[in-house]
């Protein structure tokens, strides 16, 4: 059986694990906090659980795939793993500490993934002393949902390595798309100002939160408006990758919307926190 160990156990990282394990990978959860590992398990649960309810898993299947998820705090646990999926705070610091630790822990052969959504691939395949073993990940929200994952390619990444993360992210059921190392990527460069602009319009008084969005999903076949999406990502999220793209990108035409900023100093985070443009109540 292939193994895998995924480093973070929020939102995303739960839904990795969770893809992993649907698709037989011995798959280790790690997390620094127990308290997120025990969330993590319960949400893949509950994400079974209704495909149980609609007749698409059978409750055989929903034990198997909990059955080859393990959890754990110490990242020793990643020792075994042949890929490693990064899906930690978006954080350099905190990446970078933990790819250090990977890959001192990690086989030599094994690969290092990153789900960042807009750190540099080659600055944290530059901790690491197999840069040509390390790449982008990037999984979308809901990872058991969404069809893309983006690759990324760091400046020393080998053409070897991304062959094996393009044929892992296929036997996934998902659809990868390669994409070179820049701020933001492809996905966030271009949604980010979006969501920037939709928050630019609420701030300047064009329209209420629910219009923008209702201009988006009806006028253009949005699923979610930039504002729900937002919500979606995470304000901070939001903020930070901007942040990003405004400072690397050195271009003004990135900056985040000071309503976003005041948000998300007021601890408006989104879905997270039970309020970002919209109340959320479960
Ligand atoms: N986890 C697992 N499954 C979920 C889920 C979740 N969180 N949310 C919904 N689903 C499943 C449902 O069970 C349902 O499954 P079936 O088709 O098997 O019945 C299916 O998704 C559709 O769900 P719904 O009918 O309840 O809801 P919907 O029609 O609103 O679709 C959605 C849900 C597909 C997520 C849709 O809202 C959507 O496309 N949203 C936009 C998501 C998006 O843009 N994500 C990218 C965010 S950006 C990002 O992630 C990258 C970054 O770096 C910031």
């Amino acid at each position: 059986m292939s193994r895998v160990a995924v480093v973070g156990a929020g939102t995303m990282g739960s839904g990795i694990a969770q893809v992993f394990a649907q698709r037989a990978w011995d798959t280790a959860l790690l997390d620094v906090a127990p308290e997120l590992l025990d969330k993590a398990r319960a949400a893949i649960r509950a994400n079974l659980e209704r495909q149980v309810q609609k007749g698409a898993l059978r409750p055989e299947e929903r034990d198997a795939v909990l059955a080859r998820i393990r959890t754990d705090t110490k990242p020793d646990a990643a020792a075994d793993a042949e890929l490693v999926v990064e899906a930690a705070t978006e954080n350099p610091a905190v990446k970078f500490k933990i790819f250090r630790d990977l890959d001192r822990i990690a086989p030599a052969g094994a690969v290092l993934a990153s789900n960042t959504s807009s750190i540099s691939i080659t600055a944290i395949a530059a901790q690491t002393r197999r840069a040509e073993r390390v790449i982008g990940m990037h999984f979308m929200n809901p990872v058991p949902v969404m069809q893309l994952v983006e690759v990324i390619r760091g400046l020393e990444t080998s053409d070897e390595t991304a062959g094996r993360i393009l044929d892992i992210a296929r036997a996934l059921g998902k659809t990868p798309v390669v994409v070179n190392d820049s701020p933001g990527f492809v996905s966030n460069r271009v949604l980010m100002p979006m969501i920037n602009e939709a928050i630019c319009c609420v701030q300047d008084g064009v329209a209420a939160p629910d219009a923008v969005d209702a201009v988006m999903k009806l006028g253009m076949n949005h699923p979610l408006g930039p504002l729900a999406l937002a919500d979606l990502v995470g304000l901070d999220v939001c903020l930070a990758i901007l942040e990003v793209l405004q400072r690397d990108l050195g271009d003004d035409k990135y900056r985040p919307a000071p309503l976003l900023r005041k948000m998300v100093a007021a601890g408006r985070l989104g879905r997270k926190t039970g309020r970002g443009f919209y109340v959320y109540r479960d």
